[in-house]
């Protein structure tokens, strides 16, 4: 059965396993994500290879790191009964696309992929200059590909990436989903829907293909979706017919923006963790008081009778994030006239992190106590996953010619 049609949406998304999750992380990509596996289908997984690609002279602490972040991504409420939770080297058919992928991908196209050179430049330090590191973009397409995802949640700096995966995508469709007899084949396929409904299908392609009508498209697509009984040959032909394309094989993912409220660090910067400003998900309380008590405030607020300006001070954001419209006039005011200290303004911060951290902490301890309870999840995630991959090999194999029966 067709991953595409049986589950019109589907979303993928990866993260390296950098250390513990801080803020930052909740606010942006785990709130998202919990939002996301709602609605869709989701397969969330730890991209431990792809810390290899940066990290591979120092591994030590890889495991650690992809336990930890299982834990929080488990803690802030992620549900592994709703969505597919599992590590990358866990489902080897990921390298075997990789593989596939890289015999049609020309080395131009990772050359120019922009984070290519920008982190060379960036992380001096590290030499950059392997097979490994050029090629990791096209494993990310591997990852997102081998589920025939849909949709695909990241942050600005990945969008390069999958635009990247649709290319090669495209590619891979244009070379190995065209077959030699494929008009007649397409018109059997026709067939198979019947007869009121081949002739819509039939019009709307015509539409499509002759006016460049894109709602007749996305008509003729969801009469697809919505008829049962083909087989995958035929759903991915008809498709692709429908385009005046192949056959669609991998089809091509759309990137689903992460919206970004900045969250922002203990220094006015963006929270992470390359700054040195974050809070982690599970800091110890004591910590998070020490940390927001020490934060740098308006340079001008010397002494307690300076007024301030809120404005200056990088507590302010913070506000802006965790206080109602009380405390933040509370605060505004307060500062202006010097009418409270900087201890007292970040009081209600402290109150609001703590508060929010309770139930995380609360509930990765659950799962600290009971590694078991995490290997298993994840383990089931893995087997979960490498079901799905073995269907989309499976097919990648047939359409290159390199399958044995
Ligand atoms: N490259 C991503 C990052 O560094 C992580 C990642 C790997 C990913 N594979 C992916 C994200 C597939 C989305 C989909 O953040
Ligand atoms: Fe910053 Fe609050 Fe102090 Fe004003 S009172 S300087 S906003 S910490």
């Amino acid at each position: 059965m067709n991953a595409v049609i049986q589950h019109p949406e589907r979303v993928l998304s990866g993260m390296r396993p950098t250390g513990p999750l801080h803020l930052g992380h909740l606010h942006g990509v785990l709130k998202n994500w919990l939002r996301l596996q709602q609605q869709y289908q989701c397969f969330f997984f730890v991209a431990d290879w792809h810390a290899l690609t940066t990290d591979y002279e120092n591994t030590a602490g890889i495991a650690n790191n992809v336990w930890d972040m299982v834990i929080d991504w488990l803690s802030v409420g992620i549900n592994p009964g709703a969505a597919t939770l599992f590590i990358q080297s866990r489902v080897p058919e990921h390298a075997e696309l990789h593989l596939l992928l890289s015999m049609v991908t020309p080395l131009g196209w990772l050359e120019r992929v922009p984070s290519y050179k920008d982190q060379q430049e960036k992380l001096r330090e590290k030499d950059l200059g392997t097979y490994g590191f050029l090629g990791y973009p096209l494993l990310q397409s591997a990852d997102i590909l081998i589920y025939k995802a849909t949709q695909v949640p990241v942050g600005e700096d990945q969008v390069a990436h999958i635009e990247l995966t649709r290319e090669v995508a495209r590619r891979f469709n244009y070379l190995y989903g065209r077959e030699p007899d494929f008009e007649d084949k397409a018109a059997q396929s026709v067939k198979k829907l019947g007869k009121k409904n081949a002739k819509l299908y039939n019009e709307l392609r015509r539409k499509y293909q002759e006016q460049g009508d894109h709602e007749s498209l996305a008509t003729a697509r969801a009469l697809l979706g919505s008829t049962q009984n083909l087989t995958l040959g035929d759903r991915e032909r008809l498709y692709g017919y429908l385009e005046g394309i192949g056959r669609i094989i991998l089809p091509e993912p759309q990137a689903l923006l992460t919206p970004t409220p900045k969250m922002p660090g203990l220094d006015g910067q963006k929270m992470s963790k390359s700054y040195g400003n974050t809070i982690s998900l599970r800091e110890a309380p004591e910590e998070v008081e020490r940390k927001l008590k020490t934060m740098p405030t308006d340079p001008a607020r010397v002494r307690r009778a300076d007024p301030g300006d809120p404005d200056k001070c990088p507590v302010w954001p913070l506000h802006q994030v965790y206080s109602n419209e009380a405390v933040k006039t509370w605060a505004r005011e307060g500062c202006r006239s010097a009418g409270i200290g900087c201890l007292e303004c970040k009081q209600p911060l402290v109150d609001a992190i703590l508060t929010e951290q309770k139930p995380i902490r609360e509930k990765a301890r659950e799962f600290i106590e009971n590694p078991d309870l995490v290997r298993n999840i994840i383990s089931e995630g893995c087997d979960k996953a490498r079901d799905e991959c073995r269907k989309t090999l499976d097919e990648v194999r047939q359409a290159m010619g390199i399958a044995y029966r």
